[in-house]
């Protein structure tokens, strides 16, 4: 048992100075150091990647894909990393959804607000990147290709999938453009509520589940999927000692002139150190 009372000097007065030098070094010494905080949560289970090296990259990043959301140890298991590059070459990069990775095709798909800074950007230089990163899983997954929009029907099939006041939100916020003040951003979503005759929508609103198919939003045009065709792809485990496991596989995109790409050349492999 510590406590101030133990930091009474015998016979003496008790010492505030005193107490708060010892507690604090006791504070420091009963914080768990860095490599602590590592060993107890991670149990670095030296992988390597499958031998022999799979074919297909895209295959083996779906299944890590399901893997985590089946081990559901992280909110959002689809969250990767997208970086795009704007006109004077800076960079940008943010969190988006992965929908799907369309392994036959080759190819990784997200929704966007195609006006957005990211939306802009790929306008501009649809070479773009993405990193997947599972923590709890050490795997690490980096692709990099080309941004082409999604089919119209494919963009409003999903669009309409989503759930009623995500698709007012979709009408409410000119993403990545400036706004005076939050209050009147919500003015806005309500605004795109009276519009599409909805229930009631703002951080007041009830909370509202149901799927209420009577409330019908259209999809704004400037909303909609992208696809990222595929030409690289980086495989990364984690191995121990920081001797991790990485194959980068490349290929050259075919592609028919409109927007499509028909797949590639075989992938090119090689392994790189660490
Ligand atoms: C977990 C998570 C998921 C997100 N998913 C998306 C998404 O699927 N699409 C999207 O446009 N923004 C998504 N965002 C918001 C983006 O990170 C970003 O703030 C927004 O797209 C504006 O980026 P931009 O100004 O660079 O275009 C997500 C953010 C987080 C943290």
């Amino acid at each position: 048992m510590g406590g101030a009372a133990s930091h009474r000097p015998p016979g003496g007065r008790f010492s505030h100075e005193r107490a708060r030098t010892a507690l604090g070094r006791q504070a420091l010494t009963d914080e768990p150091q860095p490599s602590d905080y590592h060993r107890r949560m991670t149990s670095i289970p030296s992988q390597t990647l499958p031998s022999p090296l799979p074919e297909e990259p895209l295959a083996i990043a779906a299944a890590w894909l399901a893997e985590a959301w089946t081990l559901a140890a992280q909110p959002n298991p689809n969250a990767m990393t997208l970086a795009t590059v704007g006109r004077d070459g800076r960079p940008s990069a943010r969190i988006v959804l992965c929908k799907d990775i369309v392994v036959p095709g080759g190819y990784v798909r997200f929704v966007s607000n195609y006006q957005s800074r990211k939306g802009t950007e790929l306008a501009h230089e649809p070479r773009a990147a993405l990193v997947l990163h599972w923590d709890h899983l050490h795997r690490q997954v980096r692709i990099e290709g080309t941004v082409v929009r999604s089919p119209e029907a494919e963009s409003e099939d999903y669009f309409q999938t989503r759930p009623w006041q995500s698709r007012v939100g979709a009408w409410a916020s000119a993403q990545s453009r400036p706004v005076g003040s939050r209050d009147e951003l919500i003015e806005q979503l309500r605004a795109a509520g009276r519009r599409f005759d909805t229930p009631p929508v703002g951080p007041d609103a009830p909370i509202d589940n149901e799927r209420r198919a009577h409330v019908k939003v259209p999809r704004p045009t400037y909303w909609g999927g992208y696809r990222l065709w595929v030409d690289a792809v980086e495989l990364w485990v984690e191995g121990a000692y920081r001797i991790h496991d990485r194959v980068r596989y490349e290929r050259t995109l075919q592609t028919d002139g409109q927007d499509e790409f028909t797949g590639g050349s075989p992938w090119q492999i090689m392994r790189l150190q660490p």
